[in-house]
């Protein structure tokens, strides 16, 4: 059966119920520890109030099969940013344009909290793909930045 995809901005509450799909997925998609939600990180990125979840969900398995994870920080000289933390697509669900969706709802996300700032830091190609296609320009470059990744920062200014 073709996944039917709905993507819900989900408030803590909401999440919180889906602890176990989100570790799933997230065990699935990152081998590094840096990315790696233990119970203790997990509830703490809960609890911060500037970070927001949108989840992917395959409506006929009521799962989650991806998610982002979005929070607003602020530049030296105090300008809002939205900032890229995780986005995650399950690899039994991948090349379907899920991650696309996601992506897109990143820069819905900056508008509806009227941030045009946007930032990220990018290990993997679909992601680089992704800043590319929206415009986004390379500010800095990091070789071996997690594992044995090069890894860029990238950043999106919207008038
Ligand atoms: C990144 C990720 C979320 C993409 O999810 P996805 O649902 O498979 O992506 P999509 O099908 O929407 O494809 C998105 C774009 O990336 C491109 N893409 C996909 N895989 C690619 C690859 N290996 N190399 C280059 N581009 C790729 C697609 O062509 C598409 O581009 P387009 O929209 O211009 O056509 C998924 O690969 C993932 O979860 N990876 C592991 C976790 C991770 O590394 N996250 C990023 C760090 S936080």
């Amino acid at each position: 059966m073709e996944p039917n995809i709905i993507i819900l901005r989900t408030p803590p509450y909401q999440t919180k119920d889906f602890r176990k799909d989100i570790f799933k997925v997230n065990k699935a998609c990152f081998r590094y520890n840096e990315y790696r939600f233990t119970e203790e990180s997990f509830a703490k990125t809960l609890a911060e109030k500037e970070t927001t979840f949108h989840l992917a969900m395959d409506k006929n398995k009521h799962k989650i099969i991806g998610y982002m994870i979005t929070s607003e920080f602020r530049l030296p000289n105090r300008s809002k940013y939205l900032y890229l933390y995780q986005i995650a697509v399950h690899p039994k669900y991948r090349n379907l344009r899920i991650g696309r969706q996601l992506f897109d709802l990143f820069i819905t996300e900056g508008k509806r909290l009227k941030i045009n700032i946007f930032r990220l830091h990018a290990i993997n190609p679909a992601v680089v793909s992704m800043c590319d296609s929206k415009g986004f320009k390379k500010i800095k470059f990091f070789k071996q930045y997690i594992g044995k990744n090069n890894c860029t920062l990238f950043e999106l200014r919207l008038k």
